[in-house]
């Protein structure tokens, strides 16, 4: 606190122990009851927008005591909570609450994870999570790499890496407009949009991604992928990427990643693997064959603040070889004084990404990480698979559910009426994806239960996807209860209008 200036923003310790204190006080209670809790009230965006009102920028401060018991008022009475048991929507996972604590400490010290001699400890601290996560997938801990905000921006670092490891090497200088080829993305169709939107950023265009088919398990056809990549090469395109999904949103399908290693070595092209959901599972022993390959990878995307629980944000590019992250991102404008330690061991992370000034996202992965350690997160992990197929097994066995796919913890699964349906088989469908559809709709207003949907050989499916930690096997049985329940309902509702 300063002793020599007076300004609105400083809080006076005995102040800033007495909010604090407080706020802790709340957001335990909080954790505690969270499942006392809607998941969510369901409000529209107009109700919000009333109970925040409509009050231009302040002109007069306030006291901080006030604005933190009126935030918490609107955190607390107006969000879906992701950490609540009965959240399996997307993939956010609950927040671990030591993740909670070291957000908290990360902005106390308000590191610059840009530059080393900004943040002399957060840099080494960043630096061993990454090794750490390596190790977690059961990959080298030679792997370098970078902590980003999430699963976009781990593949976006990794694609970037990947293009200028195989594109000409006049690509930097000269742009794409001059190179000579068009340069091609392979990946399966049930990749996540990411990748096309990383070809539309980054200048080759959407027609430069060939999406791959899947099979009947939702892997990637990888002769499909071969014939692709020969044909691109006879027409002139210049392949440069194939990603493997480990663990795709859908479904969460691995594909078979030693099958694309091989392809990418005898092709000499990179190859990435978008592990943004799944990579965490390659720690149950297991699930090892399932993960085979993925040691191969020149880039593996994982995201701790999914299956690993780290409050948002926090996601991990790996890289092989890290030297490809500096060539792509490095530069030395003469405004930083950022040289190196004699020793040859300090590293400045604005190299290494997209960012320049950093926050200290890892500190939260870091703790969680020891928190927990390698046992503790193949329990939680082994746990959220097992609940998984406990939803698909429920399903199954109910005579007006039907169970679509099961893989690590996804679930799909619809809701299928006994009686009541068109006989004609197109008419059946069409009904079945706009029941389950309004279902969902209603699921997720309702603050019972948090879904969300997955589109699957044309059915619409709800899908329930477990990265949390507070699931229990009471909340998967409620879960059926809840969806056959409002199945019927919102069947008799439509066979009435
Ligand atoms: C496989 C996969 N890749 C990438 C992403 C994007 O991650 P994020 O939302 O953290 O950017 C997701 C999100 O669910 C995903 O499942």
């Amino acid at each position: 606190m300063s002793k020599n200036r007076n300004t609105p923003i400083e809080i006076h310790k005995s102040d800033f122990k007495k909010i604090g204190y407080n706020l802790i006080d709340i957001i335990a209670n909080f954790f505690d009851a969270v499942d006392d809790y809607p998941v969510t009230p369901g409000e529209s965006a107009l109700q919000l927008q009333k109970v925040l009102g409509t009050s231009n920028l302040p002109e007069e401060g306030k006291s901080a005591e006030e604005i933190i018991s009126k935030s918490l008022n609107l955190l607390l009475n107006h969000s879906l909570f992701n950490g609540h048991p009965r959240f399996m929507g997307y993939i956010t996972s609950s927040p671990a609450p030591i993740g909670v604590l070291a957000d908290m400490l990360a902005s106390a010290v308000n590191q610059n994870v840009g530059a080393q001699i900004l943040s002399p400890m957060a840099t080494e601290i960043e630096k061993q999570t990454i090794q750490w996560l390596a190790e977690f997938i059961g990959v080298s801990p030679s792997y370098g790499g970078i902590l980003v905000s999430g699963g976009n921006m781990a593949n976006f670092t990794a694609f970037l890496a990947a293009r200028t490891a195989k594109a000409p090497k006049s690509l930097k200088e000269e742009g794409l407009l001059n190179s000579n080829s068009r340069l091609m993305v392979y990946c399966s169709k049930t990749t996540h949009t990411w990748v096309e939107k990383a070809a539309i950023l980054f200048g080759h265009g959407s027609k430069s991604v060939r999406w791959i088919p899947t099979d009947s398990e939702n892997k990637m056809n990888n002769e499909l992928l071969s014939i692709a990549i020969k044909q691109d090469i006879e027409k002139g395109y210049q392949p440069f990427m194939v990603i493997g999904t480990a663990g795709d949103v859908s479904t969460g399908a691995v594909d078979n990643l030693t099958e694309i290693a091989l392809i990418c070595k005898e092709q000499n092209l990179w190859f990435h693997i978008d592990g943004a959901y799944g990579a965490p599972a390659a720690i149950i022993p297991e699930l090892k064959e399932l993960f085979l390959g993925i040691e191969e990878a020149d880039s593996i995307a994982l995201d701790p603040h999914k299956w690993l629980y780290a409050p948002l944000e926090a996601g991990c590019t790996l890289v092989k070889n890290p030297k490809h992250l500096i060539d792509t991102f490095s530069s030395n404008p003469e405004y930083y004084n950022f040289t190196k330690d004699e020793e040859g061991q300090s590293l400045n992370f604005y190299e290494y990404g997209l960012q320049n000034s950093r926050g200290f996202r890892a500190l939260k992965v870091w703790m969680a990480l020891q928190q927990n350690g390698r046992k503790g997160y193949k329990k939680m992990i082994g746990e959220d698979i097992v609940l998984s197929q406990l939803l698909f097994d429920l399903a199954t066995s109910h005579p007006e559910l039907e169970a679509i796919t099961q893989n690590l913890s996804i679930t799909t699964f619809r809701y299928v009426p006994q009686q009541g349906l068109p006989n004609d088989k197109e008419k059946r469908e069409t009904y079945l994806n706009t029941l389950n559809e309004k279902i969902l709709d209603k699921l997720q207003q309702g603050g019972e239960v948090f879904l969300s949907n997955a589109i699957i050989n044309e059915k619409y499916c709800l899908r329930g996807c477990i990265v949390n930690f507070r699931t229990s096997q009471k909340d998967i049985e409620e879960i059926i209860e809840i969806v056959v329940r409002e199945g019927d309902k919102m069947h008799r509702e439509l066979q009435t209008n």
